[in-house]
């Protein structure tokens, strides 16, 4: 996709189709039945205005949240067509929003079997031309991608060029810096929802090693991918009791560094990822219905492997390493039973009482190692529980922190991000659901409070080190397609990471 900017006025751009965003003004009355919508079309243009005037005098558009209402041949403008597209309420218009519209403005746009566009950055707005500009660079990236990838009739559907329109005047320079931070962005949540895409004989420890390692060569990263032996020698045994039960495809530890040799010493933040391409259960096997969705039991690690790429593009003044602990969980003769003891690199014992919580093992051993490398905070993605599915549905991610000054320090990329996150509570009073009889803590917490008492099992492993665990199982996939996104992989929490990473090299 190549994206362009024209600071041009909309009316006067030659394109198959010109998008511009509507919300609805209406306040609310308080008696909610006479809501009568007030949409209003967000740019200064009076023939754009003019052009679409009948749309909305119609009541066809309204300003909803990603409707979309599709002018031809719109009188007094050099588009051929005008899509318009809702944002919803005008009050609270965002980027977020934007960066919806931008995605619907794609996926309705190739539905069409067209390949370029054109959407005006909207005016009005409590956002800056910049922020605008790269979310809807960001939401095109989002609205880009297929999963189709195995149709034998898939259609190579593509947008070849999006041109961003922003007010005559505008600092250009400026503009063209948040295509392409946005295009970098874009392009990495994408990476990462290909990854996640892709089926477990597709996507084994040994072929994301494989990728990871050609995508830090291509972006400049040092990484080093490494096999059982090392998993050994470190004495992981958290890790290789969960990749003991594979023989024939073997697990990997995937480290990869960016270290700009301008940054301070510290921080050093540590990116650890669940990478279990599948997810079967082990011997303590998860029922066939729904299966074969744990072929996105990969999507942490790929977000980290995602995120990474971006941070050795954006170039931020921090270092920080990623590392993802992959491997399949399988049944099998060498698999490990429900009962036994194992102990993890730190040292900790742990009693296995259910073998399919075997995000929490691979993570133990993964936040340890990041220690052991230097970081001095940690932030872990894994699609750990279906209790956090339960908890918070598949709109937020349940974030858990052991620090609450990283943690608002990384809420805030969360409103750069658009990604929703809610936070959970970790402190001490949960700690004895995870005790044991016979070791040191046990892999389950019994039914209640899934969500936290895997967190508080990880907590056990990254002492003081401040932490945020964030349980990505109910957003990493997305259940339904949507205006602006295709059901299948979403890609979060790339953006969120990114944006932290950015604001953390911006600070040092
Ligand atoms: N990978 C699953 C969690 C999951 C569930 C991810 C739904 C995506 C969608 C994880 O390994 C798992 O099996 N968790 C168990 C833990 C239980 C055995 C304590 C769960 O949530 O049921
Ligand atoms: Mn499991
Ligand atoms: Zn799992």
């Amino acid at each position: 996709m190549k994206i362009n900017l024209a600071l041009t006025a909309p009316s006067q751009i030659e394109t198959e189709c010109l998008v511009v965003a509507v919300v609805d003004t209406a306040e609310k009355s308080g008696n909610g039945a006479n809501d009568k919508p007030r949409p209003q079309i967000l740019t200064d243009d009076s023939a754009v205005i003019a052009a679409a005037a009948d749309l909305i005098a119609s009541g066809e558009a309204t300003g909803k949240a990603l409707e979309t209402t599709l002018l031809h041949k719109p009188a007094g403008l050099k588009a051929r067509r005008l899509l318009l597209i809702g944002g919803g309420k005008a009050m609270s218009f965002s980027t977020s929003d934007l960066r919806k519209i931008s995605g619907t403005a794609v996926r309705t746009v190739k539905g069409k079997d067209l390949t370029s566009f054109a959407l005006a950055s909207p005016a009005g707005v409590s956002f800056s031309v910049e922020h605008a500009v790269k979310s809807i660079v960001e939401g095109a990236y989002v609205g880009s991608f297929d999963p189709d990838y195995y149709k034998s009739d898939r259609k190579e559907q593509k947008i070849d060029e999006l041109v961003v329109i922003a007010p005559a005047g505008s600092d250009a320079k400026s503009l063209q810096a948040a295509i392409d931070i946005g295009t970098i962005i874009g392009e990495a949540q994408n990476f990462t929802r290909d990854l996640v895409n892709e089926p477990s004989n597709r996507m084994t420890p040994t072929i994301l090693a494989d990728r990871t390692r050609k995508m830090c060569d291509e972006v400049g990263l040092q990484c080093e991918t490494y096999g059982p032996e090392k998993l050994k020698e470190l004495k992981m045994g958290a890790f290789w009791s969960v990749a003991q039960g594979s023989p024939d495809e073997p697990a990997r530890l995937i480290v990869m560094r960016y270290e700009p040799a301008s940054a301070p010493e510290k921080p050093v933040l540590g990116l650890v990822g669940k990478g279990i391409t599948f997810d079967s259960g082990g011997i303590s096997i998860k029922p066939s219905d729904g299966m074969e969705k744990m072929k996105y039991d990969m999507a942490g690690g790929a977000s980290m492997i995602g995120a990474m790429r971006a941070i050795a593009q954006l170039k931020p003044n921090v270092r920080v390493i990623g590392i993802v602990c992959a491997t399949e969980n399988m049944p099998s003769g060498t698999a490990q039973k429900p009962g036994d003891v194992q102990i993890a690199m730190s040292g900790k014992s742990i009693e296995i009482i259910n073998t399919d919580a075997e995000g929490r093992l691979v993570l133990a051993d993964g936040l340890h190692y990041a220690k052991q490398l230097g970081a001095t905070h940690l932030i872990d993605a894994a699609t750990l529980t279906g209790a956090v599915v339960v908890a918070l549905g598949m709109v937020n991610v349940g974030v858990f922190a052991n620090d609450d000054n990283f943690y608002n320090q990384f809420s805030a990329a969360l409103n750069a991000s658009g990604e929703k996150m809610w936070r959970l509570p970790v402190d001490d009073d949960y700690r004895e659901m995870i005790k044991s009889n016979i070791a040191d803590i046990m892999n389950t917490g019994g039914r209640w409070g899934g969500a936290v008492t895997a967190a508080m099992f990880l907590k056990e492993f990254v002492g003081d080190t401040p932490w945020i665990h964030l349980d990505i199982a109910g957003v990493a996939w997305m259940e339904d397609n949507k205006p602006w996104i295709a059901k299948g992989p979403s890609g979060t929490p790339v953006r969120s990471l990114v944006e932290f990473v950015r604001e953390l090299g911006a600070k040092s």
